[in-house]
């Protein structure tokens, strides 16, 4: 039986290998973290993630060829293939802070690697990491174990999406997996290939060199982040001039040389990951004296920044220019829909924005707790402080009840159940204030039928 192991019990290890047990069932896998509250979470009905789907695989495997545990060791030393899943933040202080990622919880489960096994292990790189990392793994690695035991190491980047995790993991466009160009690489990249066969058709399992796999993890998110920022500064002129950005979209997106998706303008985009990214590509390419690519990665954070500054400037204008005292419902806290996930979410500095200026927001998520939401809004660096926050924020239990008495209602996330055959528009505006202002930051509503309803209605991307 194959023995793996996955360091790192995140969005990533957990559904990623968890998918690996369901789909080989003599393929033992264990996911460890030194988090004892997600290990636990994850032995019990309630999964610390919403991912849809996820839960009737691990549900259907778990105890049998898959297990959760927070004993790395033992995990480690039973082990024949281990992914490091483990976070890669932003530095947040120090050489690079705010652009470079923090190897420090890389650099922790390698040495523990070292340390704890007693016999060959395929370390794998699964976790997002700058360009020649594994050259650094390999130096911990060999430095800190046994001089008998063999290491070897792959780059085996994971795309999948949030929300889509699941079906991304199942049936996904590809798998990368480097390795360094020797005997002994090419022979643990087929160990590694021969897993993701079982049920990925072969020709969408690539293969290549370590240092070509690790940078095309960055820049295909560096590339997906370009494509957004890029309709998104089309919104701006859009806006000005009265053309229509879906529409703008849909023309260029059919041009099959383009292509149509990832061309949905938006209040930004958020998530872990983009930005981090870009900024790790950014911080490389200035390592490399390459300061004109390090700009060119720049601008598309620069943008996105942008264009949520741009649509709170909107707001506030569009509402008389104050909003002191006014009732905001924002609908939508998590950064994308159909995740819980609220990191970098555009919400949160809108949220941060509209309580500076002194807005009553009352907030509505389905799948982002009360705790996390004050959470992120209290985090340093946001802006606004807990006692802001608990004077200008309530937290409800609906969109009706969001709703009910205020001036504006802004949309931050395309949950499917705020779109208009969900949620009765009607008997919203009858509990708004007048004029009833909406902002759909998403693009999911039809303004047309809201205005004869008698809403003002202004969208991301056209002229009101
Ligand atoms: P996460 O924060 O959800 O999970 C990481 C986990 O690793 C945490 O639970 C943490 O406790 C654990 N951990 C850290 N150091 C450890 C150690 N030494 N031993 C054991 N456990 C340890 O992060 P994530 O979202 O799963 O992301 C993980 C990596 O995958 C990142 O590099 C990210 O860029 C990349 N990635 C993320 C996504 C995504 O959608 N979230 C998609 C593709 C790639
Ligand atoms: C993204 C990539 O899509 C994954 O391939 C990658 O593995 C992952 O980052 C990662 O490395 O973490 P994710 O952030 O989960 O996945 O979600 P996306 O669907 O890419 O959305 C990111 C953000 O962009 C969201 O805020 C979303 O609302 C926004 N977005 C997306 C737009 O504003 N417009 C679009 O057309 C698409």
């Amino acid at each position: 039986m194959v023995n793996i192991c996955c360091i790192g019990a995140g969005y990533v290890g957990g559904p990623s290998c968890a998918v690996i047990a369901y789909k080989c069932h003599d393929v033992k896998v264990t996911i460890v973290d030194l988090n004892q509250a997600r290990i636990d979470a994850w032995n019990s009905s309630e999964l610390p993630i919403y991912e849809p789907g996820l839960d009737e695989i691990v549900f259907a495997r778990r105890g049998k060829n898959l297990f959760f545990s927070t004993d790395v060791d033992q995990a480690i030393i039973d082990a024949d293939l281990i992914f490091v899943s483990v976070n890669t933040p932003t530095k947040k202080t120090g050489m690079g802070a705010g652009m470079a990622a923090d190897l420090a919880y890389i650099e922790r489960a390698t040495r523990r690697i070292a340390q704890v096994a007693t016999t060959p292990k395929i370390v794998i790189e699964k976790s997002t990491v700058p360009c020649r990392t594994a050259q650094s793994m390999r130096t911990i690695l060999e430095a800190n174990s046994n001089k008998n035991i063999r290491f070897d190491i792959l780059s085996n980047p994971e795309f999948l999406a949030e929300g889509t995790a699941i079906n991304d993991l199942t049936n996904p466009d590809r798998v990368l997996i480097g390795c360094l160009q020797t005997p002994e690489g090419f022979a643990a990249q087929q160990k590694l290939v021969d897993i993701y066969t079982r049920w990925i058709p072969k020709e969408r399992v690539i293969t290549m060199n370590l240092w070509s796999s690790e940078l095309s993890k960055l820049a295909a998110n560096a590339l997906l982040a370009q494509r957004i920022s890029s309709i998104n500064a089309l919104s701006a002129i859009c806006e000005a001039t009265g053309a229509d950005v879906d529409e703008v979209a849909y023309a260029c997106g059919t041009d099959s040389r383009i292509g149509p998706k990832f061309l949905k303008a938006s209040v930004g985009f958020g998530g872990s990951c983009f930005q981090k990214d870009i900024l790790n590509l950014v911080y490389l390419s200035e390592q490399l004296h390459l300061p004109e690519v390090a700009a060119y990665w720049k601008s598309v954070v620069t943008m996105n920044e942008y264009q949520k500054m741009r649509f709170t400037h909107r707001i506030v204008r569009t509402l008389f220019n104050t909003v002191t005292n006014k009732r905001i419902a924002m609908l939508g806290f998590a950064f994308k829909k159909d995740t819980g996930d609220t990191r970098e979410s555009a919400a949160i500095t809108l949220c941060s924005y509209l309580i500076q200026e002194h807005a009553r927001i009352a907030l509505y998520d389905p799948k982002v707790s009360a705790k996390q939401i004050k959470m992120d809004l209290t985090e340093p660096g946001v802006g606004t402080n807990e006692e802001e926050v608990d004077k200008h924020v309530q937290i409800c239990q609906s969109a009706y009840e969001a709703c009910a008495g205020a001036d504006a209602l802004v949309i931050c996330t395309e949950w499917d159940e705020f779109k208009m055959n969900q949620l009765d528009y009607q008997k919203i505006f009858d509990s708004m204030q007048k004029p009833a202002f909406i902002f759909d930051g998403r693009l999911i509503l039809d303004a047309a039928k809201l205005r004869e309803i008698g809403f003002r209605v202004e969208t991301i991307g056209k002229s009101a």
